[in-house]
């Protein structure tokens, strides 16, 4: 993700269900992306004819100084279903799994559909972190071994 790609991402976060439940805005979207980039972080984007469809954040050794962290993850609600889901977690498992043995992820209780992607791509449910960012949402602890 670059400067310019920012709005568009901060876009999809908060015209995003999940995000609005949690309460994220535009501007408060956009605050945060320009802090990670500000930060070095890790931003890859998906573009469709030059629109940016989807985002991942993800954090190389960013569980427990050992699991690459998926962070957020997004595809534009209109572009759900095409595959740019699959293709953004793809990039992320080489990059992470490239340095780690394993990956870690947090789902919000009530996000089935980010569930059912993530259990179809390998992931397994490990726990769960009752009230951790919202009170009365769990985040479910999601974790997949690099494939042998
Ligand atoms: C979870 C999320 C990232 C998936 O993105 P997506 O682009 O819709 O993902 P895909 O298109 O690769 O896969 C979605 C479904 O479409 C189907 N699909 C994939 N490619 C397809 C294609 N070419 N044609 C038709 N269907 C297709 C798959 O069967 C898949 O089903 P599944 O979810 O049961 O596995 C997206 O739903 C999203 O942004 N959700 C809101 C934010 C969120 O929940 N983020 C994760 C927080 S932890």
């Amino acid at each position: 993700m670059t400067q310019d790609d920012l709005p568009a991402v901060a876009a999809i976060m908060a015209r995003n269900a999940l995000w609005q439940r949690y309460g994220v805005t535009l501007a408060s979207a956009a605050q945060r992306l320009q802090r990670g980039l500000e930060n070095g972080a890790t931003i890859a984007v998906a573009e469709v004819e030059g629109q940016i469809a989807g985002f991942v954040w993800y954090v190389v050794e960013g569980a427990f100084q050992r699991s690459g962290y998926i962070m957020l993850f997004g595809v534009a609600p209109d572009a759900h279903g095409q595959g740019i889901g699959r293709a953004l977690l793809s990039h992320a498992e080489a990059a992470l799994f490239a340095v780690s043995p394993s990956i870690i992820l947090l789902v919000s209780d009530f996000n089935r559909e980010a569930q059912r992607f993530y259990q179809r791509h390998g992931y397994t449910q490990v726990g769960a972190l009752p009230d951790y960012v919202r009170p009365g949402v769990s985040e479910l602890i999601y974790f997949k071994s690099r494939p042998v």
